[in-house]
């Protein structure tokens, strides 16, 4: 099938990372216009062209630090003016963090938090506007296993991508309660191939096969994941095919959480 995302007018942040840049090329080949928005302006402008060349007409791109609220009315008023409306919000961008907590500094604790954590309620806050404007609508938030499960030396992410989770689900009931058709959900990836794994990678000497089958071991499926594997989930959550579809969480786990 193709045209799932056909007339949806997409908003990717940290667009220009691992995960980011296989939605911006699936959601176009899907028929979607993306805006693509990252802290790195020089790659995410590289990534609008790579997918116009692929797809003419269907990106456009912004420098962006999603901790910036201001940053954040203009940007998604800009995206909006130039694609002729905003459906579709993928909260994205974000950075792992490990740190036991007794070495927890207060410092990276809040950085976390910010670009993690506040910067989806920010994007939500401003995109809801333009989304209730260009209904059905979709906000998509990028959490991880790491907001369902806790590990050791993952406080910080923990509690970042927990808040993620919950939060979603209360932007999902307010707009229902509203009557308006925007829906919210978020996703739950495990380990997935991006540079987000580079830590991994440096603790197993720069091995990254080594590191990738040690991140493996765990998996059901007995294997990482793949950036289109997560890819495939916001193209079905931003289409309306996921039309009765709020509140919910979607895992792209190969099986690790239910065990
Ligand atoms: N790859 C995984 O294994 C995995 C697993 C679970 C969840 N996730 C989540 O998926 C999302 C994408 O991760 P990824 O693997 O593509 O990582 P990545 O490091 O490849 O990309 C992250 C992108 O976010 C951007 N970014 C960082 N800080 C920013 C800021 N303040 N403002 C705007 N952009 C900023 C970076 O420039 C980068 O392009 C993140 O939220 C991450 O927590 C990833």
């Amino acid at each position: 099938m193709s045209g799932r995302l056909q007339g949806k007018k997409a908003l990717i942040t940290g667009a220009a990372g691992g995960l980011g840049r296989a939605m911006a090329h699936m959601m176009a080949r899907e028929g979607a216009m993306v805006a693509l928005t990252d802290l790195d302006e020089a790659a995410v402008e590289a990534l609008a062209k790579a997918v116009n060349d692929a797809h003419p007409g269907r990106a456009l791109s912004f420098p962006h630090d999603v901790t910036d609220e201001a940053r954040w009315a203009e940007v998604v008023g800009q995206a909006a003016e130039a694609m002729g409306g905003l459906s579709v919000l993928v909260n994205n961008a974000g950075i792992g963090a490990m740190a036991r907590v007794e070495d927890q500094s207060l410092e990276e604790w809040r950085r976390v938090m910010a670009i993690d954590l506040d910067s989806v309620m920010l994007g939500c806050k401003h995109a809801l506007p333009h989304l209730k404007a260009s209904q059905p609508a979709s906000i998509v938030n990028i959490s991880s296993i790491a907001g369902l499960a806790a590990a050791p030396g993952l406080g910080a992410y923990n509690a970042a991508k927990a808040g993620v989770w919950l939060f979603t689900k209360a932007v999902a009931l307010e707009c229902a309660k509203d009557g308006v058709d925007v829906r919210a959900n978020s996703v739950h990836p495990c380990f997935i191939r991006t540079p987000i794994l580079d830590p991994f990678v440096a603790m197993a000497g720069g091995d990254e096969t080594t590191a990738h089958q040690k991140l493996s071991r765990g998996i059901p499926l007995g294997r990482i994941g793949e950036p289109d594997d997560v890819a495939y989930a916001v193209v079905y959550l931003a289409s309306d095919e996921s039309r009765f579809v709020t509140g919910a969480e979607l895992k792209i786990d190969g099986g690790l959480t239910a065990q």
